[in-house]
């Protein structure tokens, strides 16, 4: 079986779908690392299937720079042996002791080239954009800038507003990142 490690920083809520979606049957959810120790995503990880889900906290802000704090999650991560690390929520900006050592993948609200960065679902609402979407992404030494794996879009309604944009947003990625990882594991 395929072993995945999911990395999250706030509700966890792609991280539970991916639980509900693939585990154990398609791949085993191996580790849900956080770095931040209130995240909401940690809750229910004891009961979300018939083996609890194993989590850590590292958290990084007892590190003095990133590079350390790569090492140590870098360390982490290692020790579970994952075919993939797919990074769902995870807001961190990562330095290249994390990317030369981890093939991972990473989930952004927005179509990329355009929206990188932390505030995506707003920008690409408030923008002239006739679409909205989101991507998978192979994660790089560039933020939100590694190969575009997968993407999924919709056209903006004459009435939408924040809320129901941001929804879809929600729908897709709920599809797409199971979708996806599937096919990386498997090659399909
Ligand atoms: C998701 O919408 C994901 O696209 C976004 O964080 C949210 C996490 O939600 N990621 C980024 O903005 C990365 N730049 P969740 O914790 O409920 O899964």
């Amino acid at each position: 079986m395929k072993k995945i490690v999911i990395l999250f920083s706030g509700e966890g809520k792609n991280l539970h779908n991916i639980i509900e979606k693939l585990h154990p049957n398609v791949c085993e959810v191996v580790c849900a690392i956080t770095n931040k120790a209130d995240a909401k995503g940690l809750n229910g990880l004891q009961t979300k299937s018939l083996q609890a889900i194993k989590s850590e906290v590292l958290e990084h802000t007892s590190f003095s720079s990133r590079e350390a704090y790569d090492t140590e999650l870098v360390k982490l991560i290692q020790s579970y042996e994952p075919d993939l690390v797919v990074l769902a929520g995870f807001m961190r900006i990562l330095t290249s002791v994390f990317t030369q050592n981890i093939k991972a993948i990473n989930l952004h609200p927005a179509l990329l080239p355009k929206h990188k960065g932390a505030k995506a679902i707003e920008e690409s609402f408030g923008s002239s954009d006739t679409m909205g979407g989101i991507s998978v992404h192979w994660v790089s030494e560039e933020l939100d800038g590694g190969e575009v794996i997968s993407q999924k879009s919709f056209l903006k309604s004459e009435d939408e507003t924040l809320e129901s944009f941001t929804r879809k947003i929600k729908e897709l990625e709920y599809e797409l990142l199971p979708e996806t990882i599937t096919k990386i594991l498997y090659k399909l």
